[in-house]
């Protein structure tokens, strides 16, 4: 069941947690203390017992002795100067204080005072978030989860309730490319993909364009069509578009990978790293997800989606290391290393993009391991041509609480990619940086003065779960992309 969100105050509700954001000095807001008072002073000694102090992001349960119409309260530290992370997280706090004492209903109230609409935004955001759950394969699920949260502060606006709307909205469009990456690759096939989009289309009003094999060699896309080879799915070059109600001054281009599944074609990978290469369509996915929550966004910018979708298989059709691939940009491509396949769809698609003079380009995909060595799991590389754009995104990123971090796209790097036989080659012969490299190979590709690069490899797919996120997909970039949209004028 879907958790609702609701604005409204506390009053008259019986639910099972009431969480409080408590600051350090504000040991003293009001609902604590009435609490405090019917239960004779035990909160405020229990709470002394366990040394809370309003700290960011400490939390202490505590039962309400009946003394609360909540059965639960929850404590939440929202520091000296809480910021959209905090919100975010304490909403995540109740998500899951819920599920540990079995309680479907839950209000947050906030100290009198914080009632800005983004904070609002924020808390919805992060309890959407946090009440993700995969359960397309479980054949019975025992747990109990929340179902209905009020958010309650003081005025009772369509301001505040549009506020919420936008952070479930900003969760839902995660939730989605979530669910697209944690499919299996025999589901979430190049076909299904475009089948996606195509409702997508219907459903918003968007334009939807989609190439098969045929199509894709009309378009001269050797590179794709070169990594498609050895797989019976057919690949898909998608291609969408947002068009805003008035009239937009130029396009956004965005270019996601969609490489339903790496096996690393014939330069095999070895088990543990295929085991999970399903999603490595995590850039077409976050690519599809913002282009379905456009429609309610408006941004007034205008948005075009270019996805290339293939599998990464071994047989006998299969590129070989040493093959030459002609690229739509015309460029020749010397495969080096077939696993490094991410770089040569992005290839084709990017100079298709550029093809159509948008004013900025972003792309996005799984791309290198070496991403996860540099940055670790939290924090994905940003690269790109304009430090106007990366400074943007950056922004948007520290907004989405999705870390970036830029990576120099150093020049001399480049003499690697030089190939004997061919314009390039696909890999650097010195095996540093390889981050890097793929960035320095794709702006081979990239006809556009404003672009940048993200790798997710390192974000995508989580082995543990988060506050924010269980184990698997993360869905890392659809909020700061969609933020970063609707600041663009
Ligand atoms: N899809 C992989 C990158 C990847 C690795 C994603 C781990 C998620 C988790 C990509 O296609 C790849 O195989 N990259 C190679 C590049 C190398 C051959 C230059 C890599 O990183 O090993
Ligand atoms: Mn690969
Ligand atoms: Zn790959």
């Amino acid at each position: 069941m879907e958790l609702q969100l609701k604005h409204g105050s506390t009053e008259d509700l019986e639910l099972d947690l009431l969480t409080l954001g408590v600051r350090p000095d504000g040991i003293t807001c009001r609902p604590l203390e009435r609490l405090d008072k019917l239960t004779d002073g035990a909160v405020r000694r229990e709470l002394e017992r366990r040394g809370f102090d309003g700290r960011a992001n400490s939390q202490v349960m505590l039962p309400s002795y009946g003394a609360n119409p909540a059965r639960n309260v929850l404590l939440y530290g929202l520091g000296a100067k809480p910021d959209h992370d905090v919100f975010r997280l304490l909403a995540a706090a109740t998500v899951a204080g819920a599920r540990t004492i079995r309680g479907r209903s839950a209000a947050i109230l906030l100290d009198e005072g914080v009632d800005a609409n983004s904070k609002l935004q924020a808390l919805a955001e992060g309890a959407a978030l946090a009440a993700y759950r995969f359960g397309r394969f479980k054949s019975s699920n025992d747990e109990i989860a929340l179902n209905e949260l009020t958010i309650a502060n003081g005025d009772d606006d369509s301001a505040a309730e549009r506020a919420i709307e936008a952070g479930r909205r900003m969760a839902v469009a995660t939730n989605f490319a979530r669910d697209l990456i944690n499919l299996p690759a025999d589901e979430a096939t190049p076909e299904f993909l475009a089948r996606t989009a195509f409702d997508i289309a219907r459903r918003d009003t968007l334009e939807c364009e989609v190439y098969d094999r045929a199509g894709i060699e009309e378009l001269k896309m050797g590179a794709l069509l070169g990594v498609a080879k050895a797989s019976p799915r057919e690949p898909r070059f998608i291609v969408m578009r947002y068009r805003p109600v008035g009239a937009s001054d130029g396009h956004v281009a965005l270019v996601g990978k969609g490489i339903t599944f790496d096996s690393g074609g014939l330069n095999l990978k070895p088990a543990a790293s295929m085991e999970e290469q399903k999603r490595d369509m995590t850039g077409a996915a976050i690519m599809l997800a913002v282009m379905s929550e456009l429609r309610w966004f408006n941004p007034a910018v205008e948005v075009r989606a270019y996805l290339p979708c293939t599998e990464n298989m071994v047989g006998p059709a299969a590129i070989k290391p040493g093959d030459v691939l002609r690229s739509r940009l015309g460029k020749t491509i010397e495969v080096m290393n077939t696993d490094a396949e991410g770089r040569l769809i992005l290839a084709d698609a990017l100079a298709y993009a550029c093809e159509a003079k948008p004013r900025a380009v972003i792309d996005a995909g799984t791309l290198t391991a070496a991403v996860r060595a540099a940055l670790g799991t939290r924090v994905a590389a940003i690269m790109g041509n304009d430090p106007l754009l990366i400074d943007r995104i950056r922004q948007a990123a520290r907004a989405a609480g999705e870390p970036l971090w830029e990576l120099p796209l150093v020049a001399e790097y480049a003499d690697e990619l030089r190939s004997s036989v061919a314009d390039l080659r696909n890999i650097g012969t010195s095996g540093n940086a390889g981050t890097i490299m793929c960035g320095l190979f794709l702006k081979e590709f990239v006809n556009c003065s404003s672009w940048v690069h993200l790798d997710l490899a390192g974000v995508s797919f989580a082995k543990q779960g988060s506050a924010l996120a269980p184990a698997g997909a993360v869905g890392f970039g659809v909020r700061t992309i969609l933020r970063y949209l609707l600041a663009e004028h």
